[in-house]
């Protein structure tokens, strides 16, 4: 079966974010800014959704769902939904699931906001990597956690974590730091972490005794000579590991609101059953276990098609803008491009996203908007059908090019 990664499917009146929530989210609504081009000429290579049919697989037994004709109250009682879950898992990465820790939340964004109330009490504080997925800092402020940062290494285009700074924030009893949120793999910088890096991080966090939130939401997205390694195998009797998974990113499913979480605490794993409610939405059942259980061939074909696109994008970049610096992600979709020999004088006025708005009529998210450590960088979404892509790319290089 062969799948059409070209088609360009319009999502006007879908209520999409990326297609009709722009405005608020990368320019808050801004009554100052306003642009040129009209809004249906935008290309969009943002937010981290697809611009791809969700897989019929999925689509198919949503309807399927729908024909038994009742969406009443539902939670998970289907033993076969869990056996499809831990063969996902097994299969791909080697993990044999314990599902008797697994919860449900409405995303993994959500997810995160009740785990560093469940995990830190109001004087301890957290540490993420810059730069970093914003809800992450986010998930601390909005507990009123402190929330401290330490910046990954650039070596090239190419991220490390510095160990050494992690392990003297861990140690400064005046941080107080009980929870590190590592993002494996790393969005933005399409970092797979490797088991030796992971072990690392790892045992710097066990010997100190705090909590690892490990967001593994991007793990199906790899490229061809990647793998990816659930923290949780590494370190499986260390019980202050949660890890946080969804079928939302692989199989563009953002909308259905669903994640497993895996929390081998049990005191807190009772405690956020007790505090949130264990019912979900009888179409995101059905959509996840569709995915996990008939998707792979669908992600394998989505995996090459990603791969070409990023392959175009560098082919692009060297030729037209050869001072980019620019590695292809160990995984995601999202390719993370340091535009900085271009930009100091763009960045000195405005954002760049508003500038490649403006001057383009291409939405990319700039290194502002992830926390620390972006300058000079700005986020592509390559999961676009490949004539969108080399349109919005194009527009980009002219842009820059317009100002050099
Ligand atoms: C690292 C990371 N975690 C979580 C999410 C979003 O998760 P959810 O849609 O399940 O809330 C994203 C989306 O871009 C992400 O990049």
């Amino acid at each position: 079966m062969s799948y059409n990664f070209d088609e360009i499917i319009s999502r006007r009146h879908t209520n999409s974010v990326n297609y009709e929530g722009w405005r608020p989210y990368i320019f808050r609504n801004d009554p100052n800014i306003s642009f040129p081009i009209p809004d249906d000429k935008f290309i969009r290579l943002w937010i981290a959704d697809m611009d791809f049919a969700t897989p019929a697989v999925i689509t198919n037994a949503i309807r399927e769902r729908l024909d038994k004709k009742i969406l009443g109250y539902t939670s998970q009682f289907d033993p076969d939904y869990l056996e499809v879950l831990k063969n996902w898992f097994q299969r791909r990465y080697n993990w044999t699931i314990n599902t008797d820790h697994l919860v449900f939340a409405p995303g993994v964004v959500p997810a995160l906001i009740r785990l560093v109330t469940l995990l830190t009490s109001p004087d301890e504080n957290m540490l993420i990597t810059t730069p970093s997925y914003t809800p992450f800092k986010m998930a601390g402020d909005l507990n009123n956690r402190k929330v401290f940062y330490s910046p990954l290494q650039n070596n090239a285009g190419y991220y490390s974590m510095n160990l050494a700074d992690i392990e003297a924030q861990l140690a400064d009893p005046t941080k107080n730091i009980r929870l590190f949120v590592l993002c494996n793999p790393h969005n933005p910088t399409g970092r797979v972490w490797t088991k030796e890096e992971l072990m690392a991080i790892g045992q710097l966090c066990l010997s100190k005794n705090v909590w690892i939130i490990s967001d593994e939401i991007h793990c199906d997205l790899l490229r061809k000579e990647q793998t990816h390694t659930p923290l949780a195998t590494l370190f499986p009797s260390y019980e202050k590991v949660v890890t946080c998974t969804a079928p939302t990113k692989t199989f563009n499913l953002a909308g259905i609101l669903h994640s497993h979480i895996f929390i081998p605490h049990q005191q807190i794993r009772e405690s956020w059953q007790k505090r949130y409610w264990e019912m979900q939405n009888p179409l995101s059942i059905a959509a996840t276990k569709a995915a996990y259980e008939n998707g792979d061939h669908w992600l394998e074909a989505l995996k090459l098609y990603l791969d070409d696109n990023l392959g175009l994008l560098q082919q692009m970049l060297q030729e037209d803008l050869p001072k980019a610096v620019y590695q292809v992600p160990e995984a995601t979709y999202l390719a993370w491009v340091d535009v900085s020999a271009y930009s100091t004088d763009i960045e000195a006025v405005e954002r760049l996203s508003t500038y490649f708005a403006r001057k383009a009529g291409v939405l990319v998210e700039g290194g502002d908007m992830f926390v620390d450590n972006g300058k000079g960088h700005i986020r592509i979404n390559v999961a676009c059908p490949r004539a969108v892509l080399q349109e919005g790319v194009t527009r980009l290089i002219a842009a820059i090019g317009n100002e050099r």
